[in-house]
């Protein structure tokens, strides 16, 4: 019946595009022009509420959502300083995420594109972290190699010169991310994880020893279950036999072995590939060591570092914008039947 809904737009070439985020604990909103330019981005969190529980508990997620979805847009569409009659398109995350997140952004985007008679565009969330790039370098084009790295997902890819994903490698069992957090609440650090293990790293000292992929090793694939299980077996080896250990050099030791890795293997690929730009997405990719690593391997290699301030890296919706440009162009929009899909394919 609105199947139409897909079809008859014009695509214009500087669309002002509202996009909506809601695959987590994050509530966002932003407007994004041409696909480059943020008008606005407006992030509302639930996160102080899912401390005590260790991690994000979904039904307080969604529930947090649909209090705050309708408030997070009215934000964008006023710090935009535009009305809601000048968005062309509504760009909305459809997966990957909690499904019950998912479904309230994803309703709320149907609702508004169908009354305002535009399209919708839906986005990958991890599309997404990758595409933050183009909202900093606004002369940025493929080819280049990218480095992901966020709670779900790992991996390099070589962006090619149509935008199309060659992926070179990814996680076999867990994203790095996952182990940040996992690690994190071994060693008794609340929710997020990884912040808090980079704050209390700056504490410490990488002297623990544990196991590091070698640098050829899987080629550009990654495993963190290795890692991730040397450090519960140390704390839990040495909480039994009484003796004390500093959680500081634990964060410090596991975080280098974390994120060394990555490091190496995003330069590897780009000497490989013979690319000199690298893009680096994913909420690790807000981690201060990765940051200052990869400006200075990138720097002596000379390779032009495409590195989003750390509000681009962790979740938010201008991203979703500007991968929803992408797509626009494209003209892959969705009718009312669109649906949240709680694994995506990252290809
Ligand atoms: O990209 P993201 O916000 O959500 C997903 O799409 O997965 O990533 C969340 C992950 C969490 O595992 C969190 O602990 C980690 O990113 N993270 C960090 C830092 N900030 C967020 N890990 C290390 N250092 C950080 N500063
Ligand atoms: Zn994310």
């Amino acid at each position: 019946m609105y199947a139409d809904l897909k079809k008859g737009f014009k695509i214009k070439s500087d669309p002002v595009i509202l996009a909506i985020e809601s695959s987590c604990d994050e509530t966002a909103a932003a407007v994004v022009k041409g696909g480059r330019e943020i008008l606005s981005s407006e992030i509302m969190s639930s996160c102080s509420e899912h401390i005590r529980f260790g991690g994000v508990v979904p039904e307080i997620a969604s529930r947090a959502h649909t209090a705050a979805v309708s408030e997070v847009v009215k934000r964008a569409i006023n710090s935009a300083n535009i009305k809601l009659s000048d968005v062309d398109a509504v760009a909305v995350t459809y997966g990957a995420g909690l499904l019950g997140a998912l479904l309230v952004g994803l309703s709320y985007a149907k609702a508004l594109a169908f009354s305002l008679g535009v399209p919708i565009i839906p986005v990958s969330h991890i599309r997404g972290h990758l595409a933050a790039s183009y909202l900093v370098d606004k002369a940025l084009k493929p080819p280049f190699i990218s480095l992901l790295a966020s709670g779900g997902h790992t991996a390099v890819i070589e962006v090619e010169e149509d935008g199309e994903f060659h992926i070179l490698g990814g996680t076999k069992d867990d994203a790095v991310g996952e182990a940040f957090d996992k690690v994190a609440r071994t060693i008794g650090l609340n929710y997020p994880g990884g912040p808090n293990i980079e704050k209390l790293a700056l504490e410490g000292k990488n002297v623990i020893t544990l196991p590091k992929m070698l640098k050829g090793e899987n080629g550009y694939n990654f495993s963190y279950s290795g890692l991730k299980t040397a450090v519960v077996n140390f704390v839990h080896n040495a909480e039994q036999r009484g003796e004390s250990f500093s959680k500081a050099d634990v964060a410090k030791s596991f975080q280098c072995s974390a994120i060394d890795i990555l490091v190496e293997k995003a330069l590897k690929a780009c000497r490989e590939y013979g690319r000199n730009t690298l893009t680096v997405g994913g909420g690790v990719a807000a981690n201060g060591y990765l940051r200052e690593r990869l400006t200075t391997e990138c720097k002596k290699e000379r390779i032009k570092l495409v590195l989003p301030p750390k509000i681009l890296c962790t979740d938010n919706a201008a991203m979703i914008g500007a991968e929803g440009y992408i797509q626009y162009i494209k003209g892959n929009f969705a009718d009312l039947t669109l649906n949240a899909k709680a694994r995506v394919d990252l290809g």
